[in-house]
């Protein structure tokens, strides 16, 4: 594990580095500097690009085509909310509404408060339990609209505590 701080440009140039600085693995590359820092600043995706001998206009275009990548630093929770068959058959996308109105943020968006960013998945694994949402790698199924707000009130006192 590298000692160099995550959010650093070398740190980036590190991550670079142990792929080869070969720009094929940009997706890769870019996956591990999400994981380390939480999204990918700008920065970072330039001193990718310098890395990997590619222009910026290349590397934000990947950025920006696959909606996985963040550009700006996600809530303290991270809600996946299933946008797949299972749970959309039994009322998840007004689950999946109520929770963007509730949250006042779309998909791939953070709440005002910056305590909840909001994403779609397609299928968590838990179909049984439909419609499932995920919040910090927790699992949770058979989630409506009450369920949901509960968890959040939930979440919002512990962050107040
Ligand atoms: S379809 Fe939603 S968990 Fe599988």
């Amino acid at each position: 594990m590298s000692k160099t701080p995550p959010g650093s440009k070398k740190r980036a140039r590190e991550i670079c580095e142990a792929h080869g600085n070969r720009p094929d693995e940009l997706l890769e590359i870019l996956h591990d500097v999400q994981h380390a820092v939480g999204f990918v600043p700008e920065a970072l995706s330039a001193a990718i690009a310098d890395a990997l001998n590619l222009s910026r206009a290349e590397v934000y275009g990947v950025i920006s085509f696959y909606h996985d990548f963040r550009r700006e630093p996600p809530g303290r929770h991270m809600i996946k909310m299933c946008r797949a068959e299972a749970c959309q058959a039994v009322n998840g996308g007004a689950v999946c509404r109520h929770a963007q109105e509730r949250l006042g943020a779309k998909f791939g968006e953070t709440s005002a408060d910056g305590n909840y960013t909001l994403d779609a998945v397609y299928c968590l694994g838990n179909c049984a339990l439909s419609p499932a949402i995920m919040i910090d790698g927790n699992l949770y199924g058979r989630v409506d609209k009450e369920r949901f707000d509960a968890i959040i009130a939930e979440l919002d006192q512990e962050e107040a505590a």
